[in-house]
């Protein structure tokens, strides 16, 4: 696979006015991606579940402009109101994409998109997010190009999604995907997610995440500035070289259903992304003291239920709780009764994993 076979051939008609509107989920990844090249290339592979209730939904309205061929131009609307910040993202993303997507330049475009979770909940929208637009524009094009086949519509969304944010490529199909070459993939590309095509045992069907809200608040560091500072980062390649492994160990777990092994990735994978961030220079740390005191609090509660409960983070101090789906009503119970307490506002979300994005 490289770039050249997302740059399509000439339309035949471009549109003069629709809309689209797509679902795309939320993911959390077991095998963390951390650490990128030019152009959005990851430094090592990384491996998901998808989510199912976190997710975003954009409708994109299009209208051909009489004096196109210059800059795509848009306006953003979240939660039906007009959102100024977001615009910078949007605008490279579209820069970065106008390659892949000739017709772009040609349009006035309304983007509204809305999402399931609360807005500054501290999890990453973007990925939802850039993935939904991906999306839509993927099915503008299918309609200029109506021999686009649904598989290819589906790899090509994940190609521009990681254009506009790495992780979202991972947001385009479910229930388990990877992204980044590794050995034992055979299909893998650092240029887009794909669904993992392996065996996976019954115990991680509907396997739950439970994401506990801890600190709603802006990030310090984002996560783009994050995969920068692995640039020179004196563990880099020892910890590419962990990941690779870690993916190795995990493709032969999702076939056998070991979970103390799962375990054992899935928060070691969390607990070196952190310290990658607390080693960069400069370093920084995103987890609270809540995240530590709900961390130990699982430990101690996996020794003395015997419930193959375990932690993942992402880039921030919300702490997800994976565990098998039978167990759910224990973990819950759980929560309420020992985590609750250290969430922001006592806010929580449940999840399980899920199917891909959607047309709405
Ligand atoms: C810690 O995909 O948000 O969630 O490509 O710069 O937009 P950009 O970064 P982003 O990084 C996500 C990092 C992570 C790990 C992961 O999802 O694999």
């Amino acid at each position: 696979m490289n770039e050249q076979e997302f740059i399509p051939s000439k339309y035949k008609t471009l549109l003069t006015s629709g809309t689209t509107t797509w679902r795309a989920p939320s993911n959390i990844a077991l095998v963390k991606y951390w650490g990128k090249f030019q152009d959005q290339i990851p430094a090592n592979p990384s491996i998901s579940f998808t989510l199912s209730n976190a997710a975003t939904t954009t409708s994109l309205e299009f209208e051909r402009r009489e004096n196109g061929n210059c800059k795509p131009s848009f306006d953003l609307l979240f939660e039906g109101k007009s959102k100024e910040e977001f615009r910078p993202k949007i605008s490279t993303f579209f820069q970065r994409i106008s390659k892949y997507l000739p017709f772009l330049k040609e349009y006035h475009l309304k983007i509204d998109t809305s999402n399931t979770f609360p807005h500054s909940s501290g999890i990453a929208s973007s990925a939802s997010g850039m993935a939904a637009l991906a999306l839509c524009l993927m099915d503008m094009e299918k309609r200029m190009n109506p021999s686009i086949a649904p598989d290819f519509l589906l790899k090509k969304a994940s190609f521009l999604a990681r254009l506009g944010s790495g992780s979202a490529c991972r947001s385009i199909s479910g229930p388990i995907v990877e992204w980044g070459q590794h050995k034992d993939l055979s299909d893998s590309s650092d240029l887009v997610g794909l669904p993992y095509g392996g065996k996976v045992h019954e115990v991680f069907e509907g396997y739950q995440d439970t994401i506990l809200l801890v600190h709603k608040g802006e990030k310090i560091v984002s996560s783009t500035a994050g995969h920068d500072l692995m640039n020179n980062h004196p563990f880099a390649k020892p910890r590419f070289a962990q990941a690779h492994k870690n993916l190795s160990r995990l493709l032969t777990i999702f076939e056998k259903g070991d979970l103390p092994e799962f375990i054992e990735i899935v928060e070691s994978e969390a607990l070196t992304l952190h310290a990658m961030m607390m080693t960069s220079v400069p370093y920084f740390i995103l987890m609270k003291p809540q995240t530590l005191t709900i961390i130990e609090k699982i430990w101690a509660y996996r020794k003395q239920s015997g419930v193959p409960l375990c932690f993942t983070l992402d880039a921030g101090a919300n702490v997800h709780l994976l565990y098998p789906q039978k167990h759910t009503e224990k973990v819950l119970q759980f929560i309420k009764n020992e985590l609750v307490v250290y969430c922001e506002n006592g806010q929580y979300i449940c999840d399980q994993v899920g199917g891909g994005s959607k047309k709405v």
